[in-house]
């Protein structure tokens, strides 16, 4: 009787988006856990997620100051430095204090375009005790509908573990 060995490679699947949120989650806690230093963490947290995510092209903050958006800790090209609460994505999310997902960043009303390259973008509020707006994390990728609903919530309990570990309440 002859026995087939299948190769690894022929299962080997790309980790589910949930799988890989929850890795993301525990390689957050492990590097924050003995630092609370706002933007120490702020760096390191946009770096986790900027070689941890496929298909990013910028990943980063701007922080709320003076009601306006300024550029915060990222990955990726050069940014834009200031945002007007409401203008570009980053400022909708920030006035609404809503994540905003949007699949082609070309027919968002407004949209500041930092790197030609990006195509798509998610930006989340980052909102203390549902109340104070601290900035918002903004991600871009080249390609199109690069972020959905899986992300959005991922990236939720992402920020949420940063908040509770690094932000002064
Ligand atoms: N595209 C953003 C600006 C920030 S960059 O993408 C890094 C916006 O429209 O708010």
């Amino acid at each position: 009787m002859t026995h087939m060995t299948i190769p690894q490679t022929s299962t080997a699947r790309p980790p589910a988006k949930s799988e890989l949120y929850a890795s993301i989650a525990s390689q957050l806690r492990s590097l924050l856990e003995n630092e609370r230093d706002f933007i120490a963490n702020a760096a390191n947290f946009a770096s986790l997620v900027f070689y941890s995510l496929p298909d990013l092209n910028w990943a980063g903050f701007y922080l709320h100051k003076n009601d306006e958006l300024v550029l915060g800790p990222f990955q990726g090209k050069p940014a834009c430095v200031r945002i007007a609460m409401g203008k570009g994505v980053c400022g909708t999310a920030a006035q609404q204090r809503q994540t905003i997902l949007v699949d082609n960043v070309h027919e968002f009303p407004g949209h500041i375009a930092c790197d030609s390259e990006s195509n798509s973008e998610i930006v989340l509020p980052l909102i203390i005790n549902n109340e104070q707006l601290i900035g918002v994390f903004d991600l871009d990728s080249p390609l199109f509908g690069r972020f959905d609903d899986d992300d959005a919530r991922g990236l939720t309990e992402l920020a949420e573990i940063f908040i509770a570990m690094s932000a002064k309440l």
